[in-house]
């Protein structure tokens, strides 16, 4: 027996309990303060596009670098610093975060974010690709948690590397990788879904990843990638 098919007053309900759960939830566990949202501000002055991750994605990453113990981490894909805000503000004060941006504008917006948090001794922006700077970071791993958010046709390779920088038990997160639903579409609709089932497709078979996906940005429909590096047996 088939299900009837929601009426357009049940969608609008579903539509109204889903942001009512999504704005409790942030505003309960992921609260913005000033200097988030001075980051937003900034971005949107500049006319960055507003791409960066959900407050409870920030959270999220946050409880993920205090589970890992964290002292080190990386992030490829600046933006404007609001990711690395959430990230660097797990780290103890010893701690640092090293951001990879190819873009010197989202740069400087960055590093005028982490400045504002009081995060300048901690938070550092490396300006270039992405595949350039990786090579140079061999000699400042391990890294404990890096999170992979830039351009997504590169984010097989980012994987590659994040590997090579990580030890056992580090986490690699990466972000879009659902793209709603494209990643599962034969074949990809576009170029950014293509590159993240690439990854998909590669954290499932490599032997030294577990790995899980899951849909948390605000609307379901894009989220989180989380593999944990193991021990090669
Ligand atoms: C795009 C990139 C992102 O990292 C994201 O979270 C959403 C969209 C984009 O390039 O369109
Ligand atoms: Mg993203």
């Amino acid at each position: 027996m088939s299900q009837p098919l929601p009426n357009d007053e049940q969608l609008r309900h579903d539509f109204q309990v889903r942001d009512f759960i999504n704005r409790e939830l942030q505003t309960r566990f992921a609260p913005e303060d000033a200097v988030l949202r001075n980051s937003l501000s900034r971005a949107q002055a500049e006319h960055i596009p507003a791409i960066q991750i959900s407050p409870l994605q920030g959270k999220l990453l946050q409880v993920l670098a205090l589970t890992c113990g964290a002292r080190k981490i990386l992030e490829i894909g600046v933006l404007a610093g609001y990711s690395g805000t959430w990230l660097a503000r797990s780290l103890p004060p010893d701690g640092k975060l090293i951001s990879l941006e190819i873009n010197p504008k989202h740069a400087e917006i960055a590093r005028a974010t982490f400045a504002e948090a009081g995060l300048g001794d901690r938070a550092e922006v490396r300006v270039g690709p992405a595949l350039d700077l990786l090579p140079e970071l061999v000699s400042e791993a391990p890294f404990d948690l890096i999170f992979i958010d830039a351009d997504k046709r590169n984010s097989s390779q980012y994987l590659d590397w994040a590997i090579t920088l990580s030890r056992v038990g580090s986490l690699i997160v990466a972000d879009n990788a659902i793209r709603s639903g494209g990643v599962f579409q034969t074949p990809p609709p576009d170029e950014n879904a293509r590159g993240m089932a690439a990854y998909n497709s590669k954290i499932l078979e490599h032997p030294r990843l577990v790995s899980v996906a899951i849909p948390n940005d605000d609307d379901g429909m894009d989220g989180f990638a989380i593999s944990i590096v193991q021990p090669l047996l």
